[in-house]
Parts: C-alpha cells; sequence; structure tokens
C-alpha cells in the first residue's frame, strides 16, 4: 500500500473538528494510516470530519469522541510507553505539537498566546530528552499565519512566499514529522509558515 504509512500505525489528531485538525485527519487518511482517533470539544464538527474521511478513504477507520483532556502528552506517552516498537519500524511512536512563530515575531497584545506556544516549545523538547531512551520521538511545528485565522490576508504581502499557508500546508508537515520517514527527527520545531519568520528570526 502507499502512503507514508503503507497501511500502518494509528494516529490520534485533536482539535480534528476544524481548521488545521481537521486537514491533518485527512492528510494521516491520505498517507494509507488506516486507524485514526480524532477528538475535538466539537462534537458536530468531528462528525462532519468523520465523513469528510469515510466519503474519500472508505477503508480507514476512524474512532471520534469528546476530548476534554488536559495535559493531553502526559496521557500520549503513558499509552505509548506501553507499546512494542512495530516490526519494521525504529520509534516506539511518535508525537507532533503545534505551536507558533508568534512566540519570537511578535505582535501587540499577544503575550498570553506568545506565552502558550513557548510553553508547547519547552514541553517539547524536555519531553523528547526525557523519552528519547524510550525511542518516542517529540517534536512541534512552528506555524505561520495559516488561513483559518481572522486577520490572514493581512500578512500575505509580508510573507516571502506572498501568501498565507493552507491548513493542508501545515498537515502534511505534521504527518511527515510524524512519519517514520523522519526516524531520526527529536526535540525540533519545523517552522511551516513560508518563510515569514525571516523577518524576526525562527523561533
Ligand atoms: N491559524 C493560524 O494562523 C495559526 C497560527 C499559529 C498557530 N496556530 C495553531 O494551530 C492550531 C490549530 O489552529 P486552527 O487555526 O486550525 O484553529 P481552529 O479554531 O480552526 O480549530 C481549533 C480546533 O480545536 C478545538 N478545540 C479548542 N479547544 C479545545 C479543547 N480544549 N479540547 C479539544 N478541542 C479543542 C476547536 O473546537 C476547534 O475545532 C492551534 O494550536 C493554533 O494555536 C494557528
Amino acid at each position: 500500500m502507499a502512503g507514508l504509512f503503507k497501511g500502518g500505525g494509528t494516529a490520534l489528531v485533536t482539535g480534528a473538528a476544524a481548521g488545521i485538525g481537521q486537514a491533518i485527519a485527512l492528510a494521516f487518511a491520505a498517507e494509507s494510516c488506516l486507524q485514526i482517533a480524532i477528538g475535538d470539544v466539537n462534537t458536530d464538527g468531528l462528525d462532519k470530519t468523520q465523513q469528510l474521511i469515510a466519503s474519500e478513504f472508505p477503508n480507514v477507520t476512524v474512532y471520534t469522541g469528546r476530548l476534554d483532556v488536559f495535559l493531553c502528552e502526559r496521557a500520549q506517552l503513558t499509552q505509548i510507553l506501553k507499546q512494542d516498537v512495530p516490526p519494521g519500524l525504529k520509534n516506539r511512536g511518535s508525537i507532533v505539537n503545534v505551536t507558533s512563530v508568534c512566540q519570537t515575531v511578535l505582535r501587540n497584545n499577544y503575550s498570553a498566546f506568545a506565552a502558550s506556544k513557548g510553553g508547547v516549545l519547552a514541553i517539547t523538547k524536555c519531553d523528547a530528552y526525557d523519552y528519547g531512551p524510550d525511542n518516542i520521538r517529540v517534536n512541534c511545528v512552528a506555524t505561520g499565519i495559516t488561513s483559518t485565522a481572522d486577520d490572514a490576508g493581512v500578512f500575505a504581502e509580508k510573507t516571502p512566499l506572498r501568501r498565507t499557508g493552507t491548513p493542508n500546508d501545515i498537515a502534511d508537515a505534521i504527518v511527515w514529522l510524524s512519519s517514520p520517514k523522519a526516524s531520526f527527527i527529536t526535540g525540533t520545531t519545523l517552522t511551516v509558515d513560508g518563510g515569514y519568520n525571516l523577518r524576526n528570526g525562527p523561533p
């Protein structure tokens, strides 16, 4: 079977009812990950995501459920630690978090958002360091302005690639980073922003 996951693996996508999370769930299905669990507080949106996957990728099994888990990464690590390295693969499991270029490409009145996204980056690095010996990879993707943002249009002309990102741009990077193709990458931040951060340096 073609695709990054070749019909193997199970993916959990949080925030999958809309925007980038929905695109990630569809991208996993497109790359032949045949078991996908999707969670969100928005159950109507989750139903929509499940329908989209079912119509495009009928061979994929989708598990849905309202998800309110705080400290989600703790729950993920606890589960992955129970798993062996799958046959033919190099890692026990992989986590990709979503941060933002906003923690270093500064904007007015963004201190709370920037602090939260800086925290995501710190958790990513700490858990990559702590769980590397368990063969678990933890990385993050720093997104630039994506079309789901209310003020996306303002930023297109300030971006070297002269457009804002689409949810699919972000999803493709996340799915690749979580796949066996990235098996020696951990603790890193992949910036997906059309070059926007070059104005102020990478996150
Ligand atoms: N859109 C951008 O320009 C941009 C830029 C930088 C970073 N990001 C980050 O990318 C991620 C996705 O952004 P988006 O634009 O797709 O957002 P979005 O608002 O379109 O989708 C977010 C989804 O998360 C769900 N959600 C919110 N709180 C939740 C909770 N406590 N538990 C479960 N689900 C919850 C929402 O219901 C929604 O379906 C976020 O982490 C965001 O901070 C986005």
